[in-house]
């Protein structure tokens, strides 16, 4: 095959044509299929969703009305459609006859595997969806899971889709404080967790963190926790209202009606960070998220019955919902579950697992990428050339921009040069891809996630809305609404329509929150990072008030602090807090020693992740006279550059030589 060779270079970007045998066989199938869908969509938009949501999704009641706007921006999709997500990924697949297909291929932190079929994963869904209807849980009600990757993990959402229950999953690494704050929120009336975690050959606290979350207080919404048993480990447990996961679902049926919800209905609220306050819950509606979902596995990922498709995303992140328990399932794929991380046993794991389990479609995060490049450098060993990489076709990446460098590494070196790879953006509050190359029809840029999947009307604008010329920045919005967007912020409305469809457009666009710029001459989507005090660390996304709120909350010791991000090779950005101490600014052993202990207290309130790279102390923060922290200032001191604003406004100019040190 000749894949991505080289079509035209300009002088700093390559262009890597499609495969010939790609573009005649992928479902959207070259440049005037993906041109004709675009044409499609622009003349009827509602006509277009309407056929592809017949198409993709089985419907108990087909929906007649497409697209309801009279609330808007609180838009409706299929809103007099009932379905059931579980059924659309479990059910109709064995209907189909792939009752047998292996659903998943979990692979543990220790290498063990196990194949879960269709048939097996519906009655482990049944089961738990009956237990979870045994302890009185009801459509519309919440349910918190806090656990890592696991069988039960997907299971466990799967079975609060089959009963309307609405599921807000936790990322393991997030601490008590944060896990509490999200089960308040929710009013969850259960928590699903496991005993502990595994991962890179340690065992790690879920449970006790639950118990502590409880104790935190505002979480008397909560009757029981269920406990799947991973590790073994001991663990605190309070009967009655902790149950083992294992004895309550050995005594239920293996069949479980589904229930039939609106379209409308909430699948579930999943918490990301925007630039102000607490984190929000992000709601998803049942069936236009569940279309996207689908469709967007089947053209970009070009996904065929005899796929192993690997998402390396956790289940507490929107990829790991919406490539892994929703959108490969729904289209009756195979795919590998990965509990472990990259780096364990070595860092050779994941091309181990794509040689022993012949993956097929990879998609993984620049950070990954950028860290195995690290450590095949050091390490000959572990270069993915040691392994037998052949039966992939299809790569992707996805959470944050991706490096030229790292690109081409991962083109040559996973890719073999055959591969295309589709650079997927998209937020927690998409859904699903929103701009992305199609492997069958798009050219390749590195770097650049290209063009607008087809019905999505992606545009480049300034602060009024007028669209931008080709090869001039701008801010990204989505001129139409789309099936899977955000439906509202849970318990705050508000916030939603202040957040995505501010007035300055007339609340008609939805605003993403990213700055982008189209190619002069191929009108290619770069997406040149976030317009608002959200950072992206390994492709965690972060508001910097939240880790602020976090180090001014240790009362005892800071008096101010601030939080920019910084570039850095590995993670994309690094997280920079700027801090004034109750009292004297702190030097040398004793610096290194707070800045150990404010590290300590930041993963303790939010977790581990948001833990500052740099802490520096000054006597005081840069401030202009009427007293505003001047954070574009801070985020030349943190990237180490040359100061190039005017100062002349800044009351206290001789802090910032203090801010240079970093601890
Ligand atoms: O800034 C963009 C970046 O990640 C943000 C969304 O983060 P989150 O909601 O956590 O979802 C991550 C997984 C979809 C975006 O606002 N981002 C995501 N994908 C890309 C990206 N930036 C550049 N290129 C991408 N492919």
């Amino acid at each position: 095959m000749t894949t991505a060779t080289p079509a035209t270079t300009s002088a700093s970007t390559a262009l890597y044509a499609p495969d010939e045998a790609l573009v005649r066989s992928a479902h959207v199938s070259g440049r005037e299929a993906y041109d004709r869908l675009v044409a499609e969509a622009d003349a009827d938009h509602e006509a277009y969703w309407a056929r592809l949501a017949r198409e993709y999704l089985d419907w108990k009641q087909p929906f007649t009305q497409v697209l309801d706007s009279s609330q808007a921006p609180f838009f409706r999709w299929f809103g007099d459609g009932t379905l059931n997500a579980s059924y659309n990924c479990l059910d109709r697949n064995i209907e189909r006859g792939l009752g047998k297909k292996t659903a998943l291929i979990f692979e543990a932190d220790d290498g063990q595997v196990t194949h879960v079929s269709y048939s097996d994963l519906l009655e482990r869904v049944c089961r738990t969806a009956n237990a979870l209807k045994s302890l009185g849980v009801k459509k519309g009600d919440r349910v918190v899971i806090y656990i890592a990757m696991s069988i039960d993990g997907v299971v466990a959402m799967q079975a609060c889709a089959r009963i309307g229950a609405i599921h807000s999953v936790v990322f393991g690494g997030f601490s008590a404080q944060a896990l509490r704050d999200r089960i308040a929120d929710t009013g969850a009336v259960l928590v699903i967790t496991a005993d502990q975690q595994a991962r890179g050959g340690k065992h790690l606290p879920l449970k006790a963190i639950v118990d502590e979350a409880l104790m935190l207080g505002g979480c008397d919404s909560v009757r029981n926790v269920l406990v799947a048993r991973r590790t073994g480990g001991a663990v605190p447990f309070q009967a009655p209202r902790d149950l083992w996961l294992a004895d309550i679902v050995a005594a239920q049926s293996v069949s479980c009606e589904p229930e039939w919800v609106e379209a409308e209905h909430p699948l579930f609220l999943l918490y990301t960070s925007g630039s102000t306050g607490k984190p929000k819950g992000v709601q998803h509606s049942t069936g236009g998220y569940l279309l996207h979902a689908a469709l967007t596995c089947h053209w970009t990922f070009d996904l065929r019955p005899e796929d192993v498709f690997w998402c390396t995303a956790d289940i507490g992140w929107v990829t790991g919902h919406s490539y892994i328990t929703y959108g490969p399932l729904a289209l009756g794929a195979t795919q590998v579950v990965f509990e472990g991380v990259p780096t364990y046993p070595d860092a050779g794991r994941f091309w181990k697992m794509i040689q022993d389990h012949h993956v097929t479609v990879f998609y993984t995060a620049p950070t990954a990428i950028r860290s195995l490049i690290k450590a095949a450098e050091s390490n000959p060993a572990v270069h993915p050339s040691r392994y037998d990489l052949s039966s992939l076709r299809i790569l992707g990446s996805v959470g944050e921009p991706i490096n030229p460098a790292a690109w081409e590494w991962y083109h040559e070196h996973v890719g073999g040069r055959r591969c295309p790879i589709v650079d997927t953006f998209w937020q927690t509050e998409t859904g699903g891809h929103m701009i992305t190359p199609l492997p069958g029809v798009t050219p390749l840029v590195p770097g650049s996630c290209t063009l607008p999947f087809p019905g999505i009307a992606a545009a480049v604008v300034d602060e009024t809305g007028q669209e931008m010329p080709w090869g001039e920045g701008g801010m990204l919005v989505v001129k139409r609404p789309w099936p899977s967007m955000i439906r509202t912020i849970w318990n705050d409305p508000d916030r939603f329509k202040k957040s995505y469809f501010p007035d300055e457009f007339q609340g008609r666009y939805y605003l993403a929150g990213d700055g982008a710029i189209r190619d002069a001459k191929t009108g290619y989507f770069t997406i040149t990072g976030r317009i608002d005090d959200v950072l992206n660390v390994s492709g965690h996304r972060m508001g910097t008030m939240e880790i602020e709120s976090a180090l001014v909350g240790k009362t005892d010791l800071v008096a101010e602090a601030a939080v920019v991000g910084r570039p850095d090779d590995t993670t994309g950005e690094a997280i920079c807090a700027f801090v004034v101490l109750k009292r004297n600014r702190p030097q040398g052993e004793d610096a290194k020693k707070i800045a150990a202990e404010l590290r300590d207290w930041v993963a303790k309130e939010i977790g581990p992740i948001a833990k500052p790279k740099d802490i520096r102390f000054g006597d005081n923060l840069p401030k202009t006279r009427s007293g505003k922290i001047m954070r574009r200032l801070l985020r030349s001191v943190a990237a180490g550059e040359a100061i190039k604003q005017d100062i002349s406004t800044l009351e206290n100019p001789a802090i910032l030589e203090q801010l240079g040190q970093t601890y």
